[in-house]
Parts: structure tokens; sequence; C-alpha cells
């Protein structure tokens, strides 16, 4: 081999190397957008799905909106294991009426959870470097489908029609920083005229290592705060509480930024509070309507070279049965939970 044939061979090794590190995946993208739906009725909740190629794995590392809040009041896109309904679109409100031509049922039939949560013109969400939702192949994420809620239907009536929704974007080159979502919440009633504390918290009990990186809080109108902590215990018996998020839940409802990055472990526990006032002159259920009411905080997260946890859900029986005095907890802060 000459000099100029081992150049040529540096060069072309070092634009290798360069295509390695600068382009770690390629990244592509799907639309997963409503079929030029034609809503209505105001308030109206659809949902279409796709199926995910069950031999293959996917990772879903980012979610860039096609919408704008003059049309779509908010999206949600859901994993499933299977979807609500067989149809290409579907009626699937929380607050769903019983409509004469769309089937009513929910987003999803089994294993249902968020992925991405967009409102009020949001931006695009990217998950950190590495990190993807992994679908499709044997995970428990064979169905995508996404919610779109149509508040006013005033430009729909001259017959045009909506194609709102996300333009996924995700690689087939596998990732070793796995997404997942946990989802604390409450069940309960909330007593006629009076503050109530809905409040749920349960440990983490599997082996593995939590990176949080986004939270989002679901309430229906009665919610004034919502708050969710990672609570460790000092060698002195003392329970440190670490804030993770905390916000109005009547402001957009979509995932933000973690305040505390800080991993969670085995062990930890988590918990979270719902502040309610309630003017009403009735008792307030825990339910689907906007009649009812809801206490939701979930936490995003990721871990390394290891699977998402299995548990998703952490749910209490809230007011007037439990609250975070029910457990074995010290330190509680009481006001700072609650006050914005
Ligand atoms: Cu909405
Ligand atoms: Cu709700």
């Amino acid at each position: 081999m000459d000099g100029y044939q081992l150049l040529a061979g540096v060069v072309l090794l070092s634009i290798f190397v360069s295509q390695l590190t600068c382009e770690a995946y390629k990244v592509e993208k799907y639309s997963l957008l409503m079929p030029n739906v034609r809503p209505n009725t105001p308030e109206l909740y659809l949902c279409t799905p796709i199926k995910v190629d069950p031999s293959k794995g996917y990772y879903i590392v980012g979610f860039e909106p096609n919408a704008t809040m003059s049309t779509a009041h908010h999206m949600l896109l859901y994993g499933c294991t299977t979807p609500g309904s067989q149809k290409a679109v579907w009626n699937c409100g929380e607050m769903a009426k019983h409509d004469d031509y769309l089937e009513t049922s929910n987003p999803c039939e089994s294993g249902s959870q968020i992925l991405y949560a967009w409102a009020r013109d949001a931006p695009k969400l990217e998950l950190p470097e590495g990190v993807g939702f992994r679908v499709g192949g044997n995970s428990s994420i064979q169905y995508l489908v996404l919610q779109v809620h149509y508040a006013h239907i005033d430009k729909f009536k001259d017959g045009s029609t909506d194609n709102s929704g996300i333009f996924l974007h995700y690689t087939e080159r596998p990732l070793n920083k796995l997404a997942g979502v946990l989802l604390l919440g409450t069940s309960g009633s909330i007593p006629p005229r009076r503050i109530e504390h809905m409040e749920s918290s349960c440990s983490i009990t599997e082996k593995k290592v939590i990176h949080p990186f986004a939270y989002r809080t679901h309430t229906h109108s009665l919610g004034k705060v919502v708050s969710g902590y990672r609570i460790r215990r000092g060698d002195d018996g003392r329970d440190n509480w670490v804030l993770l998020g905390k916000r109005d839940p009547l402001t957009p409802q979509m995932f933000y930024p973690v305040l505390n990055s800080d991993p969670i472990r085995y062990g930890d526990r988590l918990a979270a509070r719902c502040t309610m006032l309630s003017t009403r002159d009735r008792w307030t259920e825990v339910g689907p309507t906007n009649a009812d009411e809801m206490c939701n905080f979930y936490l995003m997260y990721w871990v390394k070279n290891d699977q998402p946890l299995k548990k998703k859900y952490c749910f209490s029986m809230g007011p007037p049965t439990y609250y975070w005095d029910s457990e074995d907890f010290n330190n509680i802060p009481d006001e700072e939970a609650s006050k914005l």
C-alpha cells in the first residue's frame, strides 16, 4: 500500500467515524393524523389508531404536533396493547355523549398509557438524547391511538375537514434508554364547599434506577394545585421530600420538565397531592365527566439498559379514606404542597 492509498483510507475511515458520531442514529417521521374528519357536535373527542409492526421494535424519540389551538383543544397520544375499537375513527371522549353514527369507547381496550399530550400551541417534545419509547415488537404497545378534542365546530360548518395529529419521530436503531410513564392518582369524593386534598403514594419495589424527566398534571375544573414528590428516608429517620413538579392544573395539561431529575431508586416513595376547591353544594365524585373530578400526576422517566417499570399506576382510595397521614410519613410539606 503506498502513501496515497493509506491517506485515502484514513480519510474514508474518518468520514465513516464522524457519521457514526454526528448522526448517532437515523430518525424518521411517521404521520399519525386524523383522516380528514368533520366534527359535527361541539366537545367531540375523536380517536384514530395505528397498528405497530409486531415483528419489529421501534423507538419513539420525539413528538411534533400538527395542530393549532383554533381547531384542536387538546391531543393525547395513547400507547395500547389493544385499541378501544376496530374502526378507523371513533368517539372516545372522557366526556363522550352517545352519538348516532360513531361508536363510543375508550382510546384503549387494554394496556393503556399516555405517551404525549398537547394543548394550547405547545411546542414539540423531544425526549432526552438517546431515550425512546419502545413500541411494536414484543413490547406492550402494539397500537398507538391519537385522541383529538374538538371543542368548537364552527369552522367545519362549510364542509371543511381536519387532519390534526402528530408527526412521530422514531428510529429503528435499538436505544438503551427506554422511556416509561408512571401515573399517580386517586378515587374518592370531594365534600361540598370545602378545600379537599386528594393524595396518593407508593413505593418503588422494583430494583431499577429511574431517571425522571417530565411530568403532567390532570384534574377537571376544581383543581387548584397538583404537586408530586419523591420521598427518601435519611439515616436519621427523617423523610426528605423532593419536589418533582407542581402547577396549576388548569394551565395547559402537557408534559413539562421535572423540577428535580435526580434518579429515583428502589425503596424510594412517590407521592402526589391535588388540592381541590369545591364551591358546589353537592358532593363531587371521581369519574370521567366534567361534573366529576380526577386527580392525576404523570411522571415520565427513562431507565438505562433495562425495561421500564412493570408498575404503571399508583392509585389510592382518596378522600375521605386515604391521606398521606394514613402512611408512615414524616416531614410532610403540607403547606408547600398546596401553594403555588
Ligand atoms: Cu380538550
Ligand atoms: Cu379526567
